[in-house]
């Protein structure tokens, strides 16, 4: 379906628990999240349910989202089914990785083609503390089962800190001489629940080239402006939601684990989908895209983004 400003929308990010089990600052609280009733929660079935209507609408990509969609019991039947949806062609998840070493050849096999992995440091100290739990062997060892289980695409998603990580471009972007995955640094988002950082830490991607001069710059991908450098066997994205947003060409809309459709992520608007029918549920579908906004306020460390949603509640 086409929007009211002319986009096309084709992909669907469903989040299927706001659940994780790191706790990464920039997403959400240390003290976690107060947990959903289970009766406030989509099932799966309703999700599938949602996915189909999504795909009569003209949706044939998505990608599954949390917190961290690994904690969800029944993960690799969403994913089956969501494969399974007619018009469907393309299905992917974003995960923290840890629990890829028993479940990255069963979510192949369930039919996820594409996955991305969130990794910011490749310094264990650094690791702990970014995400104030986690261990970066796990996460590597996630990345290396990933790499083996033979995914269409592996990406891994580091978000730019200054300060934090910028330091790190270098080395993050060099493993894409050694793997064939594509690193794509993602500028800072300002979020209801990550008010700690400071302006300081939010530095635009042009930093990302700045540091890599020898990068050659390749074509776009969805929201990524993609580079290579010489001889490496992947690529260097870059994703810019602050100093170049990309509205214009947005194709997205989101479905978060308690039933709101968003169409937009930096919006505080939501169209409950919980407990409906199936024709309802198209109806509602249909407004959320008609009325996705044409574009989002400014974003910056002292402009925040209109959700009162943390990152984790609704799936990046
Ligand atoms: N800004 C930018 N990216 C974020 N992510 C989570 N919170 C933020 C934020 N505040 C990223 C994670 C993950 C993806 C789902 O979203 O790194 O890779
Ligand atoms: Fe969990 Fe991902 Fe949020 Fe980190 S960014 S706390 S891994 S959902």
């Amino acid at each position: 379906m086409i929007d009211s400003f002319g986009r096309p929308i084709t992909y669907l990010r469903l989040s299927v628990t706001e659940l994780c089990d790191l706790r990464c600052r920039y997403c959400m609280p240390e003290e976690g999240v107060c947990k959903l009733r289970h009766d406030q929660m989509l099932t799966e079935e309703e999700m599938v349910r949602a996915v189909q209507a999504a795909a009569k609408l003209g949706i044939e990509k998505v990608r599954i989202t949390g917190g961290e969609p690994l904690t969800k019991p029944n993960i690799l039947s969403i994913c089956h089914r969501v494969a399974q949806v007619p018009g469907i062609r393309d299905v992917s998840i974003t995960t923290n990785g840890i629990r890829l070493p028993e479940l990255a050849v069963p979510l192949r096999q369930a039919g996820v083609q594409r996955i991305n992995i969130s990794l910011d440091t490749l310094r264990p100290e650094k690791y702990a503390y970014i995400t104030r739990r986690g261990s970066l062997d796990k996460a590597l060892a996630g990345l290396e089962a990933a790499l083996n289980a033979g995914f269409d695409q592996v990406k891994i998603n580091a978000v730019l800190i200054g300060g934090f990580n910028d330091e790190e471009i270098p080395a993050l972007a060099a493993l894409t001489r050694t793997w064939p995955i594509d690193v794509r640094f993602i500028e800072l988002m300002p979020m209801a629940g990550n008010r700690d950082f400071g302006p300081e830490s939010y530095i635009p991607v042009s930093r990302v080239l700045e540091k890599l001069p020898e990068a050659v710059s390749e074509k776009e991908e969805g929201v990524a402006r993609l580079y290579r450098l010489p001889g490496a066997r992947g690529r260097v994205g870059l994703i810019s939601p602050l100093s170049q947003h990309f509205c214009a060409s947005c194709n997205r809309i989101r479905l978060t684990a308690d039933g709101k459709l968003k169409p937009c992520l930096h919006s505080a608007e939501e169209i409950s989908i919980k407990g409906l029918d199936d024709a309802a549920m198209l109806d509602r579908m249909r407004q959320a895209i008609w009325g996705k906004p044409r574009c989002h306020g400014a974003l910056g460390p002292l402009s925040r983004s209109e959700t009162p949603r943390s990152m984790n509640q609704i799936g990046g």
